[in-house]
Parts: C-alpha cells; structure tokens; sequence
C-alpha cells in the first residue's frame, strides 16, 4: 500500500507560541459548545450530551471551568435510569427532535431522575466518568483545601452513581458469563463504524425499508463518504428496535438479540473506571477494596477472553459465536491503561502500535489511525474505519505513562497537539495528510487538548507496580 504521510519532526517541541494559540482556541470552542447544563460534542453534528463525551469534556474543563466540568457531569448522571444504566445520549429539551436522527420519539425513554430532559437512548457508552471525575477532583484539590473540600463534595454525590452504572454494567451486561461486559450495538462502544463489529455485523439482519420509513439526518450534515453506509445503518436502526422492543432488558441477551459484543477498549475503560475508584472511595469514606478486586478480576478476564496468542492483539469477541473480530483495530490497544496487564500482553500492544499497522508517530509523525493502516479496507475518510481520532490516542498516551514507556507518551503527546494545532479542533484526521475531517469545533477535541497541554502525570494508583 502506498502512504503519503505528512510527517512532521515528532520530537520537535510545542513552542510556547503554539501552546498560547491552541489553549485559548481550545477554551473558546469549549465555551461555545456550552449549553446551559451541560456540553454538546459540536453544535451541528451532535446537538444533545453524549456520555463519554462528558467525560473527556470534563478533563479539558477541569482547567478553564471547573464548575461546568462537575455541572456536565451531574447533568449527565441525573439522567441515570434506575437500572444504573448511564444513557449515551441525553436529550436535550430545547432541541427540536428534526436537528437529530435518531431522537427521543425514536427511543421512545421517558425522562428519569428530576432533570429537565426530553428523555435519552437506552444505550450505554464506555465509562469513563470515574477516571474524569477523580482527574477534575485532584486538579481542584492541588488549589488547596477550600476546593478540596468543595471538589470532595461533587464526588461524594457522583461516587454512589458511579457505582450502580459499573454494577449494571458487569452484572446485567455480562452476557457472556466470563466476566467482561458486553455491548449491544456498535454505538455503545464509541468507535460506533470500526472494522471491529463487521464480523458480528454480518450476522445482523439488514432492513433496507427501514431507511424509507425513518429518515437519516447523519448525511444531511455531513459528507456521506465519511459516514456509515445504508446497510449498516439499516443494521444500527434494526438493533435499536429489537432492544427497545424488549424494553431495553438485558435478560438472555446472548440468544435473543442480534449482536452482542465484548469489546477490549469498553471492558479496559470499565476496569480503568474500578482503578479511580478506588482512590474516590477513600475521599468520599466508603471502602476501596472491593473497586481493586473487580479492577483486577476484569484486568484478568480481557488478558485471558479477548488476547489472540496467535497474533498477538487483543480483539473484539462476538459473545455469540464465541469468535474474535479478524480485524485489527485501535481499540485493540486500550488495554494498555490496565497496570495489571501481563507483561508479554503490554509488550505485544507497544509492538502493534510501533508497527507499520498503527505507526507511532517516531515513524510517521501523526497519532495512531482508528483502523489497521495495512489492511485492504482501510479508509481514510469513514469514521472509525481509517481516520485518527483524539481520543483514543489521549488513552493509548495515558497507557504508555501507565507502563513508564515515558519516550513514546511524549511523541504521542507531541503528534496530537501539532496535529490540532496545524490542522483545528475537528472530530477527526485524515490519517494520511492529517486534514481535519467531520465536526470542525469538536469538544473532547478542544478538551483533550487542553489536557495535553497541561500535561499532568499518571496519578501512582494506575501505575503498574
Ligand atoms: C460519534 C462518535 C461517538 C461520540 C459521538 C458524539 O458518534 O462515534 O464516540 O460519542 O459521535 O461525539
């Protein structure tokens, strides 16, 4: 395969000129995706909160507004269901339900809890709100014991919530009985296009009259070159309906829906959530030690259910087959953030993320692709399916901190804010070029960036002993 990579001197450092422009440019598209109680991810695209959204928002809000960053969060959890489950969208009630496809009369959720909201999704997103809020608590308490004490009190009032969302998660979702969660559609693992679900995808019917009768609003406003093709859409509206026709329950999932899925990322960021709490639970005076116990037991299940000896990746398992995806795909290498990884496994996903498939920036000078770089199908403009994405290379950095591999977090660090920097606060890159693709004023772009800047260490708890 031919690359035309642009590359850029990846050890070049950020001046301090880049880092005044990229921080206010940063702040200002935060301050402009803000509405009222809570963040959009960008005004056109996504009109409503997203739920990890909220959590790579709040990291970035933790230095410019603090007090929004807990606000994004509560608005989030206040629409928690009673099952525990933390919805992926969150409806926004001043949003006319045309601006956005699928909508509240789609889900047909009533609004739970005493917030104002036109409802949400059934589904659920990674949870990474317990590493986002004890990221926003720490960067409060080095102000001092004033925003401590005040800091100490939003978690306080979210530790309980987080708490039921990781219980609905490793209970009800457990559906392949070996410890991992499992997802119910590609929208609930965030990479929602990845290469990773096409296997199991397959196996999902394709209802092609379900695009007459519900009208896409995704390639209205986007280019639909970089968006999802009609039978997978078809395929995602189909998954919905059958999940809602059961009343979101998640009893016997494995025999009565379409596609259920364990993914590396999703189960690493659950274990990741178990780490933050842990350290949440000492402030907020509950006990800690049940968080390391499950943090370890699922650390376990993904080294033992969802490594491939073979190839030595970590890939995602249709529960209903029993098969790992063939692709190799970034969210392959998130479990990197487990300090408790074997030693083989971390060494295994640093020599995938070096290789020519992913391409660490010492060798190509742009943060790691979404896709394998190799593969026939790679994309460079679909979502998921090729471009580079900030969020993911923010947790694949913090992996590498994770394992003291001190060298590449820095030229990661690096790649990312040159490549916003030169190319804007976009949704996505072009792998090859690095152009900015999708939303131009993204949030956890804007977020992460500021982050980066800031460029804070690992705390010791997520450190591999
Ligand atoms: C896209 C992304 C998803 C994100 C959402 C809102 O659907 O795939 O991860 O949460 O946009 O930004």
């Amino acid at each position: 395969m031919k690359m035309h990579l642009q590359t850029t001197d990846p050890t070049a450092a950020v001046t301090s000129t880049m880092s005044a422009d990229l921080w206010n440019s940063a702040a200002s598209v935060l301050d402009t995706n803000w509405s009222y109680d809570h963040m959009v991810p960008s005004r056109r695209l996504y009109p409503h909160q997203w739920s990890w959204d909220a959590a790579f928002i709040a990291l970035g809000l933790a230095y410019v507004n603090p007090t929004r960053a807990w606000r994004d969060l509560r608005s989030l959890f206040e629409a928690q269901w009673p099952d525990g489950r933390v919805p992926h969208i969150v409806f926004d009630p001043l949003t006319a339900e045309g601006d956005y496809f699928p909508g509240p009369g789609f889900w047909n959720v009533p609004a739970y809890g005493n917030r104002p909201a036109r409802g949400s999704t059934g589904l659920v997103q990674p949870a990474l709100h317990a590493v986002a809020a004890w990221e926003v608590y720490r960067r409060a308490a080095s102000h001092g014991a004033a925003c401590a004490h005040e800091a100490g009190q939003q978690l306080k009032w979210l530790y309980p919530r987080l708490v039921a969302q990781q219980e609905y998660l490793s209970r009800s979702r457990e559906a392949g009985g070996d410890g991992l969660a499992s997802i119910v559609h590609p929208w609930e693992s965030g990479l929602d296009n990845s290469p990773s679900w096409d296997s199991a995808m397959a196996g999902v019917p394709a209802d092609l009259g379900l695009l007459q009768r519900y009208q896409r609003r995704d390639i209205e406003v986007a280019d639909a070159a970089h968006r999802p093709t009609d039978l997978d859409y078809a395929r995602y509206l189909g998954l919905v309906l059958n999940y809602r026709d059961g009343g979101y329950g998640d009893a016997d999932l494995a025999h009565r829906h379409a596609f259920v899925v364990e993914c590396p990322a999703f189960n690493a960021i659950l274990a990741a959530a178990e780490l933050a709490l842990v350290h949440i639970a000492a402030v907020v005076g509950a006990d800690p030690m049940a968080h390391r116990r499950r943090a370890r037991q699922i650390t376990e299940a993904i080294s033992r259910h969802l490594y491939d000896e073979r190839s030595a990746t970590f890939r995602a398992r249709d529960v209903r087959t029993g098969i790992l995806s063939p692709a190799r795909c970034v969210n392959g290498l998130v479990p990197l953030l487990l300090p408790d990884l074997p030693r083989d496994q971390v060494e295994a996903i640093m020599a995938e993320a070096a290789s020519p498939r992913f391409g660490l920036p010492a060798t190509t000078g742009l943060p790691v692709p979404s896709y394998d770089r190799t593969a026939t199908d790679f994309d460079t403009l679909r979502y998921w399916r090729g471009p580079i994405w900030i969020n993911v290379n923010w947790l694949l950095r913090r992996g590498m901190l994770v394992h003291g591999y001190r060298n590449e977090a820095e030229d990661l660090r690096t790649a990312m804010l040159r490549l916003v920097h030169r190319s804007g606060h976009y949704e996505y890159f072009h792998p090859e070029t690095g152009a900015g693709i999708g939303a131009p004023t993204f949030s956890w772009t804007a977020a992460l960036a500021l982050d980066l800047l800031a460029d804070r260490s690992v705390p010791a708890y997520a450190r591999a002993a």
